[in-house]
């Protein structure tokens, strides 16, 4: 139930088991920033690459991008972000804390309830010098969102392409904000990565494909195994957007902090490329060969979180069921997503049991990221892959010696079967890809 997992759950579990530790923990850490560990690494690499194969690998209308974080400063004058990407900040007059005036709920200071200075902008961009000197003409900005890159690209992909609208390119990558008041482990921090694609369309059609990508992302996350009803759809009112959107929608999730966005749907219409096309004195208006019609295209933009999306991941796996008296923590993800696919584990560390379990991890791990391990207990091992949500366990034993079979443990059901070792292979496939085979019956049978 979502009511019974606390972020404090998922912190603990992601530190215990090499999910996300704290960035520079030797030293005391480094507020708002965060590390991907062992499992943590794979699990995040799945999201994206489940993002990139959706969006730009089985869709003729979608290319893909990868940008430089710096880019020419007067991108950020042109987009808007200089004068209008800040939150207003206010700092208080007894502990000098800061806040983010729009995120407090009374007007004194949550700290010490000291009185409250006036609000003032602050803008949300990282500075720094390119180039050996240190003065106003050397400022560069780290991206605070990688869609600016795809903007300034339009062109140059566009004509290399040879595609037509509509038309997406899709990016992947780091975005920085120096937020005010980041929190909630890898919800909103300041260095974090994007998964943002623009799809450019003729204008009075944004509409429609305004709607059809808001279903699309909406059934993106539900596809990948997250409860719909986790998940809802909210429009933001004309006050709350974005200097550059027409309309937005958020993709929200149940995060154990509540209703939070997750990823946002924004009709950007042609705000960006005219404003390029002003600054940078480049027409970047395309002409349409089929109607003989040149206009400036209109942007949808679907922009997801990975960090956030992550999350959202690890919060709608971690369930707790209590089996024996003991509860097992164990992490349901859809096998796509599970970094781990599936764990080999010799009985005990014996001579006889490691070169044929051995021989079988070669083979494995040239098809699924497999792990071998043959230490502690078999149960405590068990114990571990659950909780890391490894959708398969196969135990090697001494009669597996004998007889050429070996048992394969599925994480959900707990239940277990034996069967040959050269089925192994095509029988995890089969598993994994969700299809059902000759052995199902058996699976259902079977406890544990
Ligand atoms: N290009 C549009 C754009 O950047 P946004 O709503 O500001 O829109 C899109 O950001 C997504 O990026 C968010 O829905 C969220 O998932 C993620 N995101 C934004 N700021 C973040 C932060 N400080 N930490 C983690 N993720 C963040």
């Amino acid at each position: 139930m979502a009511e019974t997992i606390t972020m404090e759950k998922i912190v603990s579990l992601c530190k215990r088991r090499g999910f996300i530790f704290q960035s520079s923990e030797i030293y005391g850490g480094l507020g708002s920033c965060w590390d991907y560990g062992p499992i943590g690494v794979e699990l995040k690499r799945n999201v994206k690459n489940a993002w990139w194969k959706a969006m730009v690998e089985q869709r003729a209308d979608v290319v893909g991008l990868d940008c430089s974080i710096m880019m020419h400063p007067d991108v950020w004058k042109a987009s808007g972000h200089i004068e209008s990407f800040s939150d207003p900040l206010v700092e208080c007059k007894s502990c000098n804390q800061r806040w983010r005036a729009d995120h407090l709920e009374s007007d004194k200071c949550p700290a010490c309830g000291g009185e409250l200075g006036e609000a003032r902008k602050f803008n949300l961009m990282f500075k720094t010098f390119m180039g050996p000197v240190e003065e106003d003409a050397a400022v560069v900005y780290l991206r605070p969102e990688t869609a600016q890159g795809i903007f300034v690209n339009f062109e140059n992909v566009v004509t290399t392409s040879r595609k037509r609208l509509p038309l997406g390119i899709a990016q992947i990558g780091k975005s920085f904000r120096n937020e005010i008041t980041p929190g909630n482990f890898t919800f909103r921090t300041r260095e974090f990565e994007q998964m943002e694609m623009e799809f450019f369309v003729k204008p009075g059609s944004d509409e429609e494909w305004y709607d059809y990508w808001s279903k699309e992302r909406f059934n993106w996350y539900v596809g990948l195994g997250m409860n719909p009803e986790n998940l809802r759809m909210r429009e933001h009112e004309k006050d709350e957007l974005a200097h550059y959107a027409k309309a937005c929608v958020d993709v929200e999730y149940r995060f154990p902090i509540g209703w939070s966005e997750l990823e946002g749907i924004a009709n950007r219409a042609d705000y960006d490329l005219q404003q390029h096309s002003k600054w940078s004195g480049k027409d970047l208006s395309y002409f349409d060969g089929q109607t003989n019609e040149r206009f400036t295209p209109y942007v949808i933009e679907p922009s997801a979180g990975a960090d956030r999306s992550v999350l959202a991941f690890l919060v709608d796996a971690y369930t707790e069921e209590e089996i024996e008296g003991a509860t097992r923590v164990v992490l349901k993800f859809h096998p796509s997503l599970a970094p781990v696919k599936v764990a080999l584990l010799p009985l005990s560390r014996n001579e006889k049991l490691t070169p044929m379990a051995r021989e079988i991890f070669e083979k494995l791990s040239k098809s699924f990221v497999t792990d071998y391990d043959d230490t502690q207990s078999i149960g405590r091992r068990y114990r571990r892959q659950d909780e890391i949500g490894t959708p398969y366990c196969v135990t090697v034993d001494f009669d597996s010696l004998e007889d050429h079979q070996v048992t394969i443990r599925d994480r959900d059901s707990l239940a277990q079967i034996r069967l040959p070792v050269e089925n192994l292979e095509e029988t995890i496939k089969a598993k994994l890809a969700g299809e059902s085979f000759g052995t199902d019956s058996l699976w259902a049978g079977a406890r544990a």
